[in-house]
């Protein structure tokens, strides 16, 4: 809540609880941070009324945005104007960011399929939307951090200025995007449903359909997250783990063999979960094996769920 212009007469009321107008009521009904910008007469902002005023109101934890010299109501010029209103914008943004629990954070996201070229025109892909890894990127910025979201092939776009979005298209070029940043970073998610297999050679020409029948040699490609957690060091590291029987032991295996500290279970056995939809049921599991299945809810609160365990991670 921002009160702006606060006269002195306002200022008095904030502090003595005198709920006279509309103003006074929401403001003592306010939970949100409070901030105000005092307007006033230069000889009022110096009276010891008012500045016993800020001193209470800053006890009461509300924020003072302070006056700025300049030409007066009265005609008088000094301190007491109202700050500029981009002034109060600017102080505002600096104020909540500066609050925000992931701030100086870094954390790489990796979202979306991975394409793997048969020959210049065909892949191998899946129908991964990029949503979730999205998802979680918007709300690791919302909370703070810089993030550099590195995403396979999606229809996906993100207007956050502090989301660094790094378009990749197979699983090697995911890999490499992976380890040039995963040093600096703070956190990993790894959210992408990157292909486990390759063409093992990519024809240069299209291949056409002379023959009755055509196999495909595949082979394996790395896997990033295992890659990330050989050589992790301060890093929180998450996994995602998308299962279709013996969900929490196969998921359990793989935060030993990844060396996770966190893995975000899919089950698709569960309605509403997987690819393409809005929709998402997990299961957090931590390197203990504390298992907390969570209710199905829309990804953007998933990403919030899981934000939420790398709040909590640096609270501890
Ligand atoms: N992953 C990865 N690189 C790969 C394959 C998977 O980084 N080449 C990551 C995914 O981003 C996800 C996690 O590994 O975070 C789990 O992927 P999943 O397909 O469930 O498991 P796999 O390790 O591939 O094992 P399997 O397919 O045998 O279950």
């Amino acid at each position: 809540m921002l009160i702006a212009p606060a006269t002195a007469n306002t200022l008095s009321k904030m502090v003595n609880g005198n709920c006279d107008n509309l103003l006074i009521a929401t403001y003592l009904s306010a939970k949100c941070p409070v901030y105000f910008a005092p307007a006033m007469d230069l000889d009022m902002y110096k009276h010891p009324s008012t500045v016993a005023s800020f001193h209470t109101l800053k006890q009461f934890g509300d924020i003072i945005i302070p006056a700025e010299k300049g030409e007066l109501a009265s005609g008088l010029s000094g301190e007491g104007r109202m700050a500029e209103p981009e002034n109060i914008v600017d102080f505002l943004e600096k104020d909540l960011e500066s609050k925000l629990p992931l701030i100086g954070k870094k954390i790489l996201i990796t979202a979306g399929p991975t394409y793997e070229a048969i020959d210049p025109v065909r892949f191998i892909g899946n129908h991964s939307s990029g949503k979730m890894g999205f998802d979680i990127a918007e709300r690791a910025a919302e909370l703070g951090a810089s993030v550099i979201l590195i995403s396979g092939p999606t229809h996906l776009n993100t207007k956050k200025a502090v989301i660094n979005l790094i378009r990749v298209t197979s699983a090697q070029e995911m890999y490499d995007a992976c380890h040039e940043y995963f040093e600096k970073v703070d956190v990993a998610i790894c959210a992408a449903a990157v292909a486990d297999y390759k063409p093992k050679f990519v024809a240069k020409q299209k291949i056409k359909k002379a023959a009755a029948s055509l196999a495909i040699e595949l082979e394996k490609t790395q896997d990033i997250l295992a890659s990330l957690g050989k050589i992790k060091q301060q890093q929180f590291l998450i996994g995602f783990a998308l299962e279709t029987e013996n969900e929490i032991e196969n998921a359990k295996l793989k935060i030993q063999k990844k060396n996770l500290d966190l893995i975000v279970l899919n089950s698709l056995m569960d309605e509403g979960a997987g690819f393409g939809k809005t929709t998402n049921k997990i299961t957090f599991i931590d390197k203990d094996f504390v298992v907390e299945p969570m209710d199905l809810k829309l990804k953007e609160l998933v990403a919030i769920d899981i934000m939420n365990k790398v709040i909590s991670f640096y609270e501890k």
